[in-house]
């Protein structure tokens, strides 16, 4: 077992890294209590190569595989969640899924765009009473020969006005259940589709979380991902890899709060040492650096399968539960060891602990990756 990075993930790792401290750190802060997107440092994300990592070249991705990808996505999350999720979303859940599953002309005419981030993408699965139990899809494509009918409404989602290409999903033959359901890609413009209000939220507020509307929203037939009835494994088979993007983030998010009070406890002076000579602070520390190499290794573990074409449902659930969890208590930790000064916005740790929740809740919540990991371990 190998765990060295070769060199080229560690250029990636460092690329990612100098980006998030010249381009995304100054402006955090602002960002977050405005709620305003990063679009300009998004752009740049492009310019770099972050938006389409893991897609092909011949798509105008960067052919890079699922390690580089998570350890750009650990880095960026250290400093901004908000500019992640939409990096998250983009590459796993709308590039992926598009080269794995979209049709020749789908790749050319929006997966070329998506992977170089000149258009940005959303995933629309989540509906007002279809969060967690997706497949009660209330929002419906109606077959119409050569286009759907769509309506409905989508919820919380990510990039929900940045973007400009939204997969989807909506139920066609409800009589066939899941198996009824359909994944299409609907571009920004198409009349009959509004965006909707804007989420005002605890944390990742800079990144635009949007409701949507659609109205007898007519959608060619070529805009359809897969056969007919496929959108429902097409969207669980996208977020499985989702998952691994966004236990990244929340590992980024762990990290980032603990450099930060890391730094914090060796500068800091109380009762005559350094906060980093108390005991009660050396266990802290510890804890929350086992724990951080924990979700690294469970996360490392799941993007390996992956590459490797192996099972990597269980594993990335694993990691996304693991991390997510380890983030809540990391970030709890690290405005502790800050004190008072935690709890102010100028030293960041309020909202990483903040930004951190949200990974128990997207992309399946913690009670759901629990039910794919039993699952699994019960087949
Ligand atoms: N991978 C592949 N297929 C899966 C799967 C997985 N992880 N989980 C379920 N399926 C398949 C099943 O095999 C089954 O297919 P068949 O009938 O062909 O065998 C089908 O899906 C239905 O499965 P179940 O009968 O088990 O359905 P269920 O309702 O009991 O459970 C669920 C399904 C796992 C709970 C699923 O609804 C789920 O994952 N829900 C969470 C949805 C989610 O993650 N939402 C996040 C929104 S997207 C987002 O957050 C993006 C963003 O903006 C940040």
């Amino acid at each position: 077992m190998n765990f060295e990075l070769t060199e080229e993930q560690i250029s990636v790792q460092q690329a990612a890294r100098d980006f998030a401290q010249s381009e995304l750190l100054p402006g955090v802060i602002d960002r977050d209590n405005e709620q305003r997107f990063p679009a300009e440092q998004v752009k740049k994300m492009g310019e770099l190569g972050f938006m389409g990592m893991m897609t092909d070249p011949k798509y105008n991705g960067g052919g890079m595989d699922s390690i580089s990808y998570v350890l750009a996505m650990e880095e960026i999350s250290k400093v901004d969640a908000s500019a992640s999720v939409c990096m998250s979303v983009n590459n796993s859940l709308v590039c992926w899924g598009l080269e794995r599953f979209g049709s020749e002309e789908q790749k050319e005419k929006y997966l070329k765009k998506l992977a170089t981030g000149e258009v940005i993408g959303a995933f629309c699965l989540s509906e007002p009473e279809a969060g967690s139990d997706a497949t009660s899809q209330r929002t419906t494509a109606e077959d119409k020969g050569d286009h759907y009918l769509l309506n409905g409404t989508k919820n919380w989602i990510t990039n929900g006005k940045s973007a400009s290409v939204y997969i989807v999903i909506a139920q066609t033959h409800p009589e066939k259940k899941h198996k009824g359901i359909n994944a299409l890609i609907v571009e920004r413009g198409m009349p009959g589709f509004v965006v909707g209000r804007k989420e005002d939220k605890m944390g990742i507020r800079g990144s635009d979380t949007h409701s949507l509307m659609f109205t007898d929203v007519k959608v060619p037939k070529a805009n359809r991902i897969g056969e007919d009835g496929f959108g429902f494994t097409f969207a669980m088979t996208t977020l499985n890899g989702g998952r691994i993007g966004i236990a990244a983030q929340a590992l980024g998010i762990a990290a980032g709060a603990y450099e930060l009070a890391l730094k914090y406890a060796k500068e800091r002076k109380a009762f005559g040492k350094h906060l980093t000579e108390h005991q009660a602070i050396q266990f802290k520390l510890a804890d929350m650096a086992t724990k951080i190499d924990g979700a690294r290794l469970l996360i490392w573990k799941a993007a390996y399968l992956k590459d490797q074409k192996k099972d990597f449902v269980k594993a990335a659930a694993m990691a996304k539960l693991y991390a997510s969890q380890i983030a809540q208590e990391v970030t709890t930790e690290a405005v502790q060891i800050h004190g008072g000064y935690g709890y102010v916005k100028e030293f960041h740790v309020e909202r990483l602990m903040r930004d951190a929740k949200i990974t128990q809740i997207y992309e399946g919540t913690t009670e759901i990756q629990k039910m794919v990991i039993s699952r699994e371990l019960l087949r």
